[in-house]
C-alpha cells in the first residue's frame, strides 16, 4: 500500500538553478513545485502539504535562513534542506540552528541530493503509517460512547457487555439514527476478536452487481472489468468481525450465498471454483421492517432465523426521556470543542423544546440540530430560537401523530396525546403557564395538575410562581 508522495518545494532565486534541480528531481520520479522567493514559499507552506523544503541560502528578499526559521514555526515536522555556495562550518551550524534538517554545499553530485530526499521520503512514509495506526487504535468503539441513562440504554449496554465476548451472530433492528452502527462497533471492540479486523459493508451503498464480489472477491476475468484477482472483504475480516449494514437491502440471490457462508464459513470467489473458508463473526443491521420484508418475499425467512441468534433493538430517541438532554449536552461539548467555542449550555426552554419533539431521525437528527445550534449561537446558552421549527416539521408529517403509534391501552394513548398537545401549546406560548392555560381554556391550576400527572416538568418546581421559565 504505497502512498503517493506530496511534492518537494524548491526555492531558488536563480532560474537556471531552479530548472536544473527541478529537472533532476522530476527524472527521479518526484513531484516538484518551484518558487523564486521565500515569501512565495511561505504562502504555499501554509496552504499545502510538501514532502520537504529545499532552499538556497541567498534569496532575493528574505534570506534562506530566515525562511527556515519561519517555516519551522509553522510546520515543525517538515524536513528542510539548505543548499549554499558559501559553505563554511559556521554557516552550516547557523543553518541547522535555523531549523534545517541538513545542509548541502554547492557543487553537489545528484546522488548526494537524492540520498537526502530518499531519507525524507522514508520519514514521510513512517509518519503516514503511524497516523493510520493511531487512527485504527483510537477509532475503536467504546461502551462509554453510547450515551444514555434511561432504562432502555442501561440495559442495552449491559446486553452488549454480555453478548460481545461470545461468537453469536447478531441482528440489530431499529429506526434510522438509533445507534445501530455504534452497537456493532462496541460488540467487536469488546470481543476477543478486537485485535483483528473489523470490516463494515453498507449493503445499500454498493450496487447489487458488485456486492457479491465485494463480499467474497472475484477471480481474474470473472466478468468484464475483472482485470485482476480480488480478495473478498470476508477474507480481510478473517479472525475478526464483519458488519453487514442495511442487510435488508441485499438481493435475494446474494442472501442465498450469505446463508451458505453463515452455515460453515465457506464461500467461493465470483468466477472461481475453489471452496474457501474463513473464521468470521457476523453482525447485521437494518432499519427496514424485516418481518414485512419477509412477508413481501424480499427477505429470506431462513436467513432471518440464521441471523437472528441474538437480537438488539435500540429504542427510538422519543422513548428515552431525559436522555435527549444528556445527548444534547454531549453533542454541545463535542461541537463547541471542535469549533473552538466555549462550551454552551442548554437553556431550560430549549431543553423543553427538545423533549417535546418526536425525533423521527433519532440521535442523528439530534446531533445535527445541536451542530446547527452551535454554529448559529454567538452566546453561551442555546435558546429555542437556535433550534429548528419542529412544529412546522411535524405538520409535514401529520399522518404519524400519537394516534398512529400502536398504544398498549386507550388510557396510555390518551395520555400521550394530551402530553404532546400540552407541550406544543407551552412551546407556542413561550412556556408561559398563564397564556397556555388561557389558550387551552383550562384554569392555571388545572394545567399545573395535568402537567404534574403527565410528568411535564417545566421549571423543576411546578408550584413556583414564575410563569415564564427563562427570559
Ligand atoms: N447513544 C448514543 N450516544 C452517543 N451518540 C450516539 C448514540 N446513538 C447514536 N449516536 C450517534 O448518532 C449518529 C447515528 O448513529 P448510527 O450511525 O449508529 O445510527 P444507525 O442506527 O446506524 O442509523 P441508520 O439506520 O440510519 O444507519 C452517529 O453519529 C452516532 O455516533
Ligand atoms: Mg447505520
Amino acid at each position: 500500500m504505497s502512498q503517493p508522495l506530496p511534492p518537494i518545494l524548491l526555492v531558488d532565486d536563480e532560474k537556471n538553478m531552479r530548472l536544473t534541480v527541478a529537472g533532476m528531481l522530476t527524472d527521479e520520479g518526484y513531484a516538484v513545485e518551484t518558487v523564486e522567493s521565500a515569501e512565495q514559499a511561505e504562502q504555499l507552506i501554509d496552504k499545502r502539504e510538501f514532502l520537504m523544503l529545499i532552499t538556497d541560502a541567498h534569496l532575493g528578499g528574505i534570506s534562506g535562513y530566515e525562511l527556515l526559521l519561519r517555516a519551522r514555526k509553522r510546520r515543525p515536522e517538515l524536513p528542510m534542506l539548505m543548499i549554499t555556495a558559501y559553505a563554511t562550518p559556521k554557516l552550516a551550524a547557523e543553518a541547522i540552528r535555523a531549523g534545517a534538517t541538513d545542509y548541502l554545499p554547492k557543487p553537489f553530485a545528484p546522488e548526494e541530493l537524492f540520498l537526502h530526499i530518499s531519507r525524507c521520503a522514508e520519514r514521510y512514509r513512517l509518519l503516514v503509517e503511524n497516523a493510520v495506526l493511531r487512527e485504527k487504535v483510537t477509532s475503536g468503539y467504546r461502551l462509554e460512547q453510547i450515551i444514555g441513562e434511561s432504562q432502555g440504554m442501561v440495559e442495552l449496554r449491559d446486553f452488549i457487555r454480555r453478548i460481545a465476548p461470545t461468537n453469536a451472530t447478531v441482528l440489530i433492528l431499529g429506526e434510522s439514527g438509533t445507534g445501530k452502527e455504534l452497537i456493532a462497533g462496541a460488540l467487536h471492540s469488546l470481543s476477543a476478536r478486537a485485535r483483528n479486523n473489523y470490516v463494515r459493508i453498507n449493503c445499500a451503498a454498493i450496487p447489487e452487481t458488485l456486492l457479491e464480489s465485494e463480499l467474497f472477491g472475484h477471480e481474474k476475468g470473472a466478468f468484464t472489468g475483472a482485470l485482476k484477482q480480488k480478495l473478498g472483504r470476508v477474507e480481510e475480516a478473517d479472525g475478526g468481525t464483519i458488519f453487514l449494514d442495511e442487510i435488508g437491502d441485499m438481493s435475494r440471490s446474494l442472501q442465498a450465498k450469505l446463508l451458505r457462508f453463515l452455515e460453515d464459513g465457506t464461500f467461493s470467489r465470483v468466477g472461481g471454483n475453489d471452496e474457501l473458508k474463513v473464521n468470521v463473526r457476523l453482525l447485521a443491521a437494518t432499519n427496514r421492517d424485516i418481518i414485512q420484508a419477509i412477508r413481501d418475499n424480499q427477505f429470506r425467512e431462513d436467513l432471518y432465523h440464521r441471523l437472528n441468534v441474538v437480537q438488539f433493538r435500540p429504542p427510538p430517541l422519543r422513548e428515552r426521556g431525559q436522555d435527549v438532554c444528556l445527548l444534547a449536552e454531549h453533542f454541545l461539548k463535542h461541537f463547541c470543542g471542535s469549533l473552538g467555542k466555549p462550551v454552551m449550555t442548554l437553556a431550560r426552554p430549549a431543553a423543553l423544546k427538545l423533549l417535546a419533539h418526536h425525533w423521527p431521525g433519532n440521535v442523528r437528527e439530534l446531533r445535527n440540530v445541536i451542530e446547527r445550534a452551535v454554529i448559529l449561537n454567538p452566546g453561551l446558552q442555546v435558546q429555542p430560537v437556535h433550534l429548528p421549527d419542529f412544529e412546522l416539521e411535524s405538520k409535514l408529517r401529520k399522518s404519524d401523530g400519537p394516534i398512529a403509534a400502536v398504544p398498549d391501552s386507550l388510557d396510555e394513548a390518551m395520555a400521550n396525546f394530551e402530553k404532546q398537545l400540552i407541550l406544543a401549546a407551552l412551546e407556542r406560548n413561550h412556556f408561559s403557564i398563564n397564556k397556555t392555560a388561557e389558550r387551552l381554556k383550562v384554569t392555571r391550576h388545572s394545567l399545573r395538575y395535568r402537567m404534574q400527572r403527565l410528568n411535564i416538568n417545566v421549571d423543576g418546581n411546578p408550584d413556583a410562581d414564575t410563569d415564564t421559565l427563562e427570559k
